[in-house]
């Protein structure tokens, strides 16, 4: 086909070549040693105060995902803007919708099935980089949203249920899950399900009981407490690798602006086209509160 006559899908964008099964820059420590961490085997779970950071960390783990070649983003965002942005570059995006987290925590839960039947059909028992198979990266910015607030409580019980299952399971099948909530609690992570998470990192808190919620029993009297966090320190966190001791660190700050530049390219290089910006109602300003 002649150049003049081809439309964007016609032709191959140039693609990033990042990995699922690379490490994942997320910030600095301490010392300024860049942090890398490798997310497609892992759980990561973020917690903490608001206006802590903790959006700006799960932005800084989506983008080095949406640039992967061999990763499929799932993401929930209830405030749709933190992730929205990333939409495009989603096998799902889910808002502030309860039948459609329940419905494509379903979904998921049956890829995954299906994985671990392929697994066991080839005798083994986690997929790798050279199985072809992408990584599912299932990203939640605000968990409690979906656990306790939309929805019924049957509804929040089998969302409970399925993310779970997801966080349990995913790890083997390529399917990480990073999950944030505001809210550092046993009746929102209990210890079970903390300890299911690989990476913990815990941002500003405001008691020391919190802070060990996220972190893990007993940290705080060792001397690593997000209390210690100041407010005027968003981006600052603990975090916690498997069998690790905490590591103080700020994370990656991408700007609104850097979040559009990279989600756009992300989106054309998977899709050939650019991102969309949904347009507004034209009968809806953004002020009106009834419906
Ligand atoms: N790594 C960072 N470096 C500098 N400023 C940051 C960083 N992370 C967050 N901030 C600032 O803190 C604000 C709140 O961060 P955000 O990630 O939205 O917090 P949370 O999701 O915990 O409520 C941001 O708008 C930004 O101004
Ligand atoms: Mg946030």
């Amino acid at each position: 086909m002649p150049m003049s006559t081809a439309s964007p899908v016609d032709r191959i964008p140039v693609g990033p070549n990042l990995s699922m099964f690379d490490p994942v820059f997320l910030g600095l420590d301490e010392f300024g040693t860049p942090v890398y961490t490798p997310l497609a085997y892992r759980r990561l779970l973020i917690a903490g105060e608001p206006d802590g950071g903790k959006s700006s960390l799960i932005n800084t783990a989506t983008a080095h995902i949406a640039l992967c070649r061999d990763a499929r983003p799932v993401l929930f965002d209830g405030k749709l803007v933190e992730l929205g942005p990333w939409e495009d570059c989603a096998d799902e995006f889910v808002g502030a919708d309860m039948d459609h987290a329940i419905t494509t925590l379903r979904r998921l839960q049956t890829v995954m099935n299906n994985r671990y039947a392929w697994l066991r059909a080839h005798g083994r028992r986690k997929l790798t980089r050279t199985d072809g198979v992408k990584a599912i990266a299932c990203i939640f910015d605000e968990i409690a949203l979906y656990a306790t607030v939309l929805g019924t409580k049957v509804q929040q019980d089998e969302f409970i249920t399925l993310f779970r299952d997801l966080v349990a399971r995913g790890r083997a099948a390529a399917m990480p899950v990073i999950a944030a909530t505001q809210r550092p609690s046993i009746d929102i992570i209990p210890k079970s399900l903390r300890d299911l998470f690989g990476y913990r990192a815990a941002f500003r808190c405001t008691s020391s009981g919190s802070s060990d919620i996220i972190l893990g029993d007993g940290w705080s009297g060792a001397g690593f407490c997000a209390t210690t966090i100041k407010p005027t320190m968003p981006g600052v966190c603990y975090l916690i690798a498997e069998g690790g001791v905490p590591t103080l660190m700020k994370v990656a700050y991408l700007t609104d602006d850097d979040i559009s530049t990279l989600a756009d390219y992300a989106a054309w290089s998977r899709t050939g086209h650019r991102t969309t910006s949904p347009a507004p109602p034209a009968s809806v300003s953004a002020d009106v509160f009834a419906a």
